[in-house]
């Protein structure tokens, strides 16, 4: 990506257009404030359209590029409906540079005996089967960006694939060989392809799975957006397939010993 005035000052996604699922959550509002701030343009996907409105706001006050809200219940959408989003996005902006995949739905834990077929068919669909459809409708845009980033949200595979994790531990498991296959296919093409696995964060979410946990102590989205920011932006050299986040420092600690007097 050509280095242009905003960039050298350090905006490292201006001139990106990306889209963010799940953009009234957790993560997906802290991370479209943090592509906001790092200067991108950002399409908002969610199907709570006053929460997107307020986020819209919020960013239209920081000064940054105006955004756009895009209400889509993913649960229901068809190939069609991504169709329909992909065609919006290039006739309104010309370009899609990245996406990053943040919604995800978790009813609660259950066994699998017990769970609803319909939380497991709905579980299935919108952590699933929508990232690919939507990631494949927009591959044409994106494969037309010089440098473009798709980001699949993952979870820890040891602990999604344990006893009652359900529809979302088996879709998260399966969403893994989607960016393995993917990534592979798109080797050769200007779309890299990545797995981001989230450290804890405090969101509804992981309220809903552990219940129990008092939240205080847990980290906030935003602790992850810096790595999800670099990734986006091409600024991350030799980025693995799948980066836990937010990424530990491999520069050595210095050890807090005391100054000796002389
Ligand atoms: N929180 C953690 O500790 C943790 C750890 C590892 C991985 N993750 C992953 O991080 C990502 C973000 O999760 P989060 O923790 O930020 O959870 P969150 O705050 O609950 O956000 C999830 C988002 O997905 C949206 N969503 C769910 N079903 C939808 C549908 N049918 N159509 C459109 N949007 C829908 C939700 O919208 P509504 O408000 O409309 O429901 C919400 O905006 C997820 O992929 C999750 O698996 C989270």
């Amino acid at each position: 990506m050509p280095t242009t005035g905003s960039a050298a000052a350090g905006q490292v996604l201006a001139d990106r257009v990306l889209l963010i699922t799940g953009a009234n959550g957790g993560l997906g509002e802290a991370l479209a404030r943090a592509c906001a701030t790092a200067g991108a343009q950002v399409v908002l996907l969610g199907r709570r359209v006053p929460r997107l409105a307020r986020l819209y706001d919020e960013l239209i006050a920081s000064g940054a590029r105006t955004p756009a809200i895009y209400p889509l219940d993913l649960s229901g959408a068809t190939p069609e409906d991504y169709e329909t989003l992909a065609e919006s996005i290039a006739r309104e902006f010309g370009r899609l540079d990245g996406i990053a995949h943040c919604a995800a739905e978790l009813k609660g834990l259950s066994s699998l005996r017990n769970l609803a077929l319909e939380d497991w068919f709905t579980g299935l669909h919108v952590n699933l089967s929508a990232p690919f459809l939507l990631t494949r409708a927009c591959l044409p845009l994106l494969r037309e960006s010089p440098d473009a980033c798709v980001l699949f949200t993952l979870d820890d595979a040891e602990q999604s694939t344990r006893a009652f994790w359900g529809a979302y531990g088996v879709s998260k498991q399966a969403l893994r060989g989607l960016v393995s296959i993917l990534g592979e296919e798109l080797a050769a093409s200007p779309v890299r392809v990545h797995g981001i696995e989230p450290g804890p964060m405090r969101t509804a979410l992981r309220a809903r799975a552990y219940f129990a946990e008092e939240p205080a102590g847990i980290p906030e989205p935003a602790s992850c957006t810096a790595g999800c920011v670099r990734l986006l932006a091409g600024d991350w050299p030799d980025a693995p397939r799948f980066v836990k986040l937010p990424a530990r420092s491999t520069a050595p600690r210095a050890l807090n010993l005391p100054t000796l007097a002389n």
